[in-house]
Parts: C-alpha cells; sequence; structure tokens
C-alpha cells in the first residue's frame, strides 16, 4: 500500500494548541496508516517556496504543551504574497510545489483568512482539509475554536486580578480583550471574571449609557467598576461610520475603489487602542471616578494551552486523519454538539461566526446586571 503523504502549516495569528493538534494530527497519522507527515514553515510561505521539515514521530514528541507553533505562522496570502519586495501570485507554484512532493493532502490550521485561502488551493485542484484556530473563536461552522480556552482563562485571570487594585483606588479599570470583529472572548472572560460593563463589536455602545451603569454602581455603595472591552467595539457613532463605509464598498465598481475602502476600513480598525483610550478618559470624565486602561494584548495568544485546547486540539488533529485516511477532503473539521464534524469547504469560507445579540451568553450577562452600554 502507498505511504500517505501529508502536509501540514500554521497560518494567520499563532494560539495556543497548534502544536497539539500538529502533534494528534501526526501521531494518528504515523500509527494508523504508517504515513508521513511534512510541516511547511511560516504558513503557506513555507508550501510557496517548499520549505519544510519532516515531522517524524520524534519531533512531535514534546510539543503537546508547547504554546505558538513549532512550524512558524505569517499572514499570507497564497495570491497576493510578497516576494523579493513584488506582491506576486504564488497559487501555480503552491501547486507544483504540492505534486513534487507527492501529497495527498495539505492540512491548514487557521483562523477565517486561512479557510478562504485553502478554497482558494482547493478550486485550484488541492486536496485541502483545515482546523479552526483562533482566540477569537468566530470560525463560522464549530461550535468552538481551539486558543479560545487558554485565552479566556488567561482574560478572566486579568479580570481577577484588576478587580483587587480597581476595589482599593476605587477606580474604573477598564480592561482591553482581543476580538477585532466578534466579542466571545471579552463577553465570555466578562462573564467569568465578573465585569461591570461589556462592550463588543456585535452591540454598539452608547457611553453615556456606560457612564450611568457606573454612577448606579457607585449610588449603590460600589465604588470600583471594571469595565472589558473587545478591541472591536464600536460606539453608535463608529458603528453607523461602519456601514456607510461598507455600504460605498458594497456598491463600489471597481476592483480598485473596494480594495481603497477595505484598506480604510482596516485602518479604521487598528485604531482600537485609540478608541479605547478615549473611551476610558470619557468615562472618567462622565462618572468623577479616576480611570486606567489596561490592554491585554499578546498576552493572551502566549504560553501553554489549556487543557481543554489541547483536548480539542488533539481530538481535531486525530479526527482529521481519520477524515484523510477515509477519502474526505476539501472540508475543516470542527465541533458541533460536542462532536467533530466534517463540513465541507465553500460552506466554511468567507462567513463569520459573530456573537448573536440575543445569545444565551449575553442573556446570561444582562441577568446578571452586566450593562452592554445600550
Ligand atoms: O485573530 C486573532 C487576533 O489575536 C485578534 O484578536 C487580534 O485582533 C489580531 O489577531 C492581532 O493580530 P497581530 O498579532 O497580527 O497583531
Amino acid at each position: 500500500m502507498a505511504v500517505i503523504q501529508i502536509g501540514v502549516l500554521t497560518s494567520g495569528g499563532d494560539c495556543p494548541g497548534l502544536n497539539a493538534a500538529i502533534r494528534g494530527l501526526g501521531k494518528a497519522l504515523i500509527s494508523k496508516t504508517n504515513g508521513r507527515l511534512i510541516g511547511f514553515k511560516d504558513g503557506f510561505r513555507g508550501i510557496a517556496q517548499d520549505v519544510f521539515l519532516e515531522l517524524s514521530s520524534g519531533e512531535l514528541s514534546g510539543i503537546l504543551t508547547r504554546g505558538g507553533t513549532i512550524l512558524g505562522t505569517a499572514r499570507d496570502k497564497p495570491h497576493r504574497m510578497m516576494i523579493d519586495g513584488e506582491q506576486k501570485d504564488m497559487t501555480d507554484v503552491i501547486v507544483s510545489n504540492y505534486k513534487k512532493r507527492h501529497l495527498d493532502a495539505l492540512v491548514c490550521l487557521g483562523g477565517g483568512g486561512t479557510q478562504k485561502n485553502a478554497l482558494r488551493l482547493a478550486n485550484a485542484g488541492l486536496n485541502v482539509l483545515t482546523l479552526p484556530k483562533t482566540i477569537d473563536n468566530d470560525v463560522w461552522g464549530t461550535d468552538v475554536t481551539f486558543g479560545f480556552d487558554t485565552a479566556l482563562c488567561i482574560a478572566t485571570d486579568a479580570i481577577d486580578r484588576l478587580h483587587s487594585t480597581a476595589t482599593s483606588h476605587h477606580r474604573i479599570i477598564v480592561v482591553e480583550i482581543m476580538g477585532h470583529r466578534a466579542g466571545w472572548l471579552a463577553l465570555g472572560a466578562g462573564i467569568a471574571g465578573g465585569a461591570d460593563v461589556v462592550v463588543i463589536p456585535e452591540i454598539p455602545y452608547d457611553i453615556e449609557k456606560m457612564a450611568a451603569a457606573i454612577r448606579g454602581r457607585t449610588e449603590q455603595g460600589k465604588r470600583f467598576s471594571i469595565v472589558a472591552v473587545a478591541e472591536g467595539a464600536l460606539s453608535l457613532e463608529n458603528k453607523k461610520t461602519i456601514d456607510a463605509m461598507l455600504a460605498k464598498k458594497a456598491k463600489a465598481k471597481s476592483k480598485e475603489q473596494k480594495k481603497k475602502i477595505s484598506k480604510q476600513l482596516e485602518k479604521f480598525h487598528e485604531r482600537h487602542i485609540d478608541n479605547t483610550l478615549n473611551l476610558t478618559k470619557k468615562l472618567e470624565e462622565l462618572t468623577g471616578l479616576e480611570s486606567r486602561l489596561t490592554i491585554l494584548g499578546h498576552l493572551q495568544r502566549g504560553g501553554i494551552p489549556s487543557a481543554g485546547d489541547r483536548l480539542l486540539a488533539s481530538r481535531l488533529g486525530t479526527a482529521c486523519a481519520e477524515a484523510i485516511r477515509n477519502g474526505v477532503g476539501n472540508a475543516m473539521i470542527g465541533l458541533r454538539d460536542n462532536k467533530t464534524v466534517t463540513i465541507p469547504l465553500e460552506k466554511v469560507a468567507g462567513k463569520l461566526k459573530l456573537v448573536p445579540p440575543d445569545h444565551q451568553w449575553v442573556k446570561s450577562a444582562r441577568d446578571l446586571s452586566i450593562s452592554f452600554g445600550d
């Protein structure tokens, strides 16, 4: 029987659990089929430049608990990659390197962007499987992504620690939590850590209402507040601006016009630190309480994966090896109702899993008297 040969790469922002997933995939592949796994370095750039390392059982040993990715990662897109200072479409080169390495499948570990890039490669003729990773938990088609649980624990621990200093100084402490499009992390950590106000991209806020909620606490004798702000949280005014830009993009006739608006939107999102700082200053002004800002940033993506993420990533990695054995192709392996499932890539690519404003977590938060500033 011919040996099954699989390539694997990690793409997009790193997160805890990537190595556990690579290990799960590799161990199951080797033990069940005597297959061969090669790992391309630095995302799609590795397969475009044919830079890889052999992942035999020795290389897979001792990586279960390691954060980050042993393969390295990058945010490159196969069809738009900077090579020697020039932007190039590397799709054909990737297809030829895939053939040159006699691969039966390419497994891409990534978030929303990776699903789109994987579908592009599938359309170019490769057999591609994906595993959903991101601390943002916003990949459509899976109940949860690996990386989320670890980041949730880190952000919750931060909120726990901020409580004692906020109480001692009778301050508002605003804590900015990652999530530029989806608010799962800020919402989950806000509930688990007992934040008083949570603002997320899906529910635009009115700063006056946030301040009113904090003043209400002062009236009850509670002289501090913790405000969890997702990176991409939007005030009502900013939401209007974004919606207008999106409408303009939808109507734009040329590709260039669309690109220009996408760039403007990106710039808008990149300003999250300024937005959160302004929000902190405004809350101080409106409540009379001294306010401080803590930005958790990449701390949320670093370090060892939680037990939950190791378990999920191992399950998805081994399920991926099984899917390949069973001839499944061009699909994402996700988790639904605590069961691993395969979902066709064309169903997943281009979609985001946002927090529905009527989601149970939102309802539960409201029942806990958490204000969304809406
Ligand atoms: O997509 C995951 C994520 O951590 C987002 O929450 C965050 O906005 C972004 O990546 C940060 O990206 P980078 O590490 O490239 O600055």
